[in-house]
């Protein structure tokens, strides 16, 4: 997607220096720093702290990672090491996991001297095949937001709520959540985007918030608490959420809150999609609510906020009292009869294990 009219994905391979090339998200919006990635830990800590993140990127990453790792040592000790290193980074997205799978698969057969050129070019097609999933994901979703968009007032906007950032930002391009918004744009659809501020990392307020203006989308930041009551007021129309991990059932793992966001949905009788690409369905997990790993951050992240300052300079604050205890789960579960569809690349399916089986038969065991 475009930033001050130029176009970038969230990672890419820069040819003229030879290096993997990331946006550091942690400074979003304020400053946008592109930094080089040019060892397995660069891609580590990258991870880890959150300078990229989002299911889909964090896949992308890794993968590259792997590739990287390649030309230092493509040893099998290497590809197992770079697999454990990378993998504990961050437990719940499981596009980390699909990405060393697959890497790992791809390489332990080979010999070593040819590993780390098809180690980078197949980082570079994971890539183009994200941002194709996301493309054809916002095709999907396309027709979801005519059809409500039929049901309105000539000119009337369609209110989408989304919550977390699954946008351009979170996957290599296009976003998932995002990717329908952006469609519609393009198709002069009018939308306006309820954008939930997503504490306690705000990626709402600071990178969704931040897309959508940098688009020229219709939008408005809410905090957390606010949906409920605009859903009872019939300033919803839809919600479109992303997932970090989707289990076999069709049970939703995703960024903090978003249980909550279904449930008001539900109960306002909105419909609440999800929409993802393929890579991030774990298909050895059956019931989400029970077997999905919730990642538990640190505390800091509860009882600080970071942002500007109205001096221009940019600090994080304390918003409690000294030493005050944090609970900080990241992600939660959305139950599969609270999810109105599934928007992946091959359509809309059903959440639920049939309705995901018939979209991915290869799939099933
Ligand atoms: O903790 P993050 O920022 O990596 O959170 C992940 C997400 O971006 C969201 O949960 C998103 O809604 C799903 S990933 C497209």
């Amino acid at each position: 997607m475009k930033v001050n009219g130029k176009h970038y994905r969230s990672i890419w391979f820069d040819s003229t220096s030879n290096t993997v090339k990331i946006i550091d998200q942690r400074w979003l919006p304020h400053k946008f720093p592109i930094v080089e990635l040019t060892t397995r830990q660069n891609f580590a800590d990258a991870i880890r702290e959150m300078w990229v993140r989002g299911a889909p990127l964090i896949g992308a990453t890794a993968a590259y990672g792997m590739a990287v790792q390649m030309l230092n040592d493509p040893s099998d000790t290497s590809i197992d090491e770079t697999w454990e290193i990378l993998h504990e980074t961050r437990p719940t997205a499981i596009n980390l996991r699909w990405a060393l799978n697959h890497m790992r698969e791809l390489l332990k057969p080979l010999p070593e001297k040819s590993r780390a050129l098809v180690a980078m070019q197949r980082a570079g097609e994971i890539c183009d095949e994200d941002v194709e999933a996301n493309r054809q994901i916002g095709l999907h979703g396309l027709e979801i937001i005519k059809q409500i968009a039929a049901t309105k007032p000539p000119g009337a906007p369609v209110n989408i709520l989304t919550h977390c950032n699954a946008g351009w930002l979170a996957t290599v391009d296009w976003g998932t959540a995002t990717s329908p918004i952006y469609h519609a744009n393009e198709a002069e659809i009018p939308v306006h985007v309820w954008v939930d501020e997503t504490r306690p990392r705000n990626q709402g307020a600071q990178l969704t918030a931040w897309e959508m203006d940098s688009h020229g989308i219709s939008h408005q930041l809410i905090v957390d608490n606010a949906g409920g009551h605009l859903m009872q007021n019939g300033e919803v129309d839809l919600v479109i959420v992303g997932t970090d991990r989707t289990s076999a059932n069709g049970d939703v793992c995703n960024k903090i809150g978003t249980y909550l966001k279904a449930l008001a949905a539900r109960d306002n009788d909105i419909p609440f999609y999800v929409a993802l690409p393929s890579p991030t369905i774990d298909w050895s997990v059956g019931d989400g609510e029970k077997e999905i790993p919730i990642e538990e951050r640190h505390g800091d992240e509860v009882t600080k906020v970071w942002g500007k300052l109205d001096d221009g300079t940019l600090a994080s604050v304390q918003i409690c009292p000294d030493n005050t205890p944090a609970g900080n789960p990241a992600f939660d579960v959305t139950p599969r009869r609270l999810i109105t569809g599934l928007i992946t690349e091959r359509g809309i399916a059903e959440a639920s294990p049939e309705g995901l089986a018939k979209m991915f038969p290869e799939f099933v065991r």
